[in-house]
């Protein structure tokens, strides 16, 4: 069992010779926003010190420094997660990559690009567009860093067609907890060459090595799209249209869903009504938006039609054509900021992630629902409909505190138990963090998450590296501030 040490003024004096007086900071100099992620009922606990890296050999400089004096580090990006994977729980140093936000290098021969595990998402997905190519991933939280989104397997609304995060990390430059530098995978299109270190790395949320450099799959950008909106009745008919859009041979870019009320929520916030809630004289309970992309018009007509007749076959209101950049720009930044909405309209928030087999969606939410009502607690929910990925939020404006966690904790119990019935994951895309680890361990078992704990220890055997976090348990923590 790890037992760690306190920063001291010696190690503190070590950490900022590393980094320099201005990207240091320690004790009350310590900014209040790095004690929480976009989650904050998971707890706040603020580091004894930040260090702003710039470089991999300053990370492995900290690290080194850390190692020898069993002093945690938990690195973080943005701060954008979702379960507090970036919250040092049990003390000691944030590393924050946030100054880490260059990107490098393109190599268009080999399509790919070269960055820095800071640079935000939304700044790598302009900059390959102005180069003529795509960066595929993507998230709904586009200020997230990068780096971030490799250490959670970020999925996004385009995973449907192109993968997630994953499948599109060829090598990354990693520091190991004693401070070693070490480099896996290369920019090649495949490999059968031993474990996967580098497939270990992704998904991994700091807790094995910290990500320093990464070099990234790019594609072709596609010449033209097109987004459909599809308003149901209710979210069952919603989502049994699905199976039947994918199998119609479309390939669409995009299969996402939301419930009316999200979509409410995010008209009353924003006041953009663009998404209209009574189609053909019917009051609409559910959306599908699909986007289906092509080399140019021509090519996408039939494909526009075709997805119509499946659409009217599977009870859509409409089928509604968004051809226009600004009409499409307005779609698709409304669904972006669903989650923002919720936070906005919500005191208190706590959130699922679940991926099912896609016919499990609509059952699922069904049930979500049932218990929610039980509890008394409000849920919106919205997400990857072609992934089968949920974002169910559970909300309250006039619950207490204690009183709201009591009762979501009996709602997250029985959803999980149900994940796992219907062979579902615990987290499609936000991970698991410290908040969501019971329910990792409940539905891969004791074995498998036993060797997870196997493998944290092979890379980092004084446990300094982002404790307490996926499948690494210890007593207590730090104090919540
Ligand atoms: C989204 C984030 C919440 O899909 O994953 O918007
Ligand atoms: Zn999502």
């Amino acid at each position: 069992m790890a037992k760690y040490n306190r920063l001291t003024p010696e190690a503190a004096e070590l950490l900022q010779a590393i980094v320099g007086k201005q990207r240091f900071s320690a004790g009350d100099g310590v900014k209040p926003d790095y004690a929480h992620d976009e989650m904050p009922i998971y707890g706040r606990y603020l580091p004894e010190a930040v260090c702003l890296a710039e470089t991999t050999e300053e990370i492995a400089a900290i690290m080194k420094v850390c190692n020898e004096r069993k002093i945690p580090v938990t690195v973080r990006g943005a701060g954008t997660g979702l379960v507090g994977g970036c919250v040092p729980v049990h003390g000691g140093i944030v590393v924050s990559t946030e100054r880490m936000n260059r990107i490098l290098e393109y190599d268009m021969r080999n399509l790919c690009v070269k960055i820095q595990p800071g640079v935000l998402l939304c700044d790598l997905a302009a900059d390959a567009l102005a180069h003529g190519v795509m960066y595929p991933p993507d998230p709904g939280e586009k200020t997230a860093t990068v780096g971030g989104n490799v250490s959670t397997n970020a999925g996004g609304m385009k995973a449907v067609k192109y993968g997630v995060t994953r499948d599109y990390v060829m090598a990354m430059t990693v520091v190991l907890p004693n401070g070693e530098i070490i480099k896996l995978g290369k920019s090649v299109c495949k490999t059968s060459s031993g474990y996967s270190l580098l497939h270990l790395m992704i998904g991994s949320e700091g807790t094995l090595g910290i990500i320093t450099e990464l070099t990234l799959k790019l594609i072709p950008k596609p010449e033209k799209d097109v987004t459909l909106m599809l308003p149901f009745q209710d979210i069952a008919t919603a989502i049994a249209a699905v199976p039947a859009i994918k199998l119609a041979n479309l390939d669409p870019q995009s299969i996402e869903f939301a419930e009316r009320d999200v979509i409410d929520s995010s008209a009353e916030f924003t006041g953009n009504h663009i998404f209209p809630t009574v189609v053909n004289g019917k009051e609409a309970g559910a959306y599908i938006l699909v986007t289906l992309v092509g080399n140019n018009e021509q090519e996408l007509l039939p494909k526009m039609d075709r997805l119509g007749e499946v659409a009217e076959k599977a009870g859509a209101y409409d089928t509604l054509v968004i051809w226009t950049d600004t009409l499409k720009k307005d779609v698709w930044a409304a669904r972006s900021a669903f989650l923002t909405v919720i936070e906005a309209q919500s005191k208190l928030l706590d959130e699922m992630d679940v991926v099912v087999p896609v016919d499990k969606i609509a059952p699922f939410l069904v049930y979500v629902h049932e218990e929610a009502d039980k509890q008394g607690v409000y849920i919106k929910s919205f997400g990857h409909a072609g992934d089968g990925n949920l974002h169910i939020y559970c909300c309250s404006n006039d619950l207490e505190e204690d009183e709201f966690k009591r009762r979501v904790k009996k709602l997250m119990d029985a959803s999980y138990a149900k994940c796992t019935e219907f062979e579902g994951q615990v987290s499609g895309e936000h991970a698991i963090g410290h908040a969501k680890k019971q329910y990792l361990r409940e539905s891969v078992g004791e074995t498998a998450y036993g060797l997870m704990g196997q493998i944290k220890m092979v890379f980092d055997p004084y446990e300094i590296l982002n404790p307490g976090k996926v499948c690494h348990d210890l007593e207590g923590g730090a104090e919540a501030c």
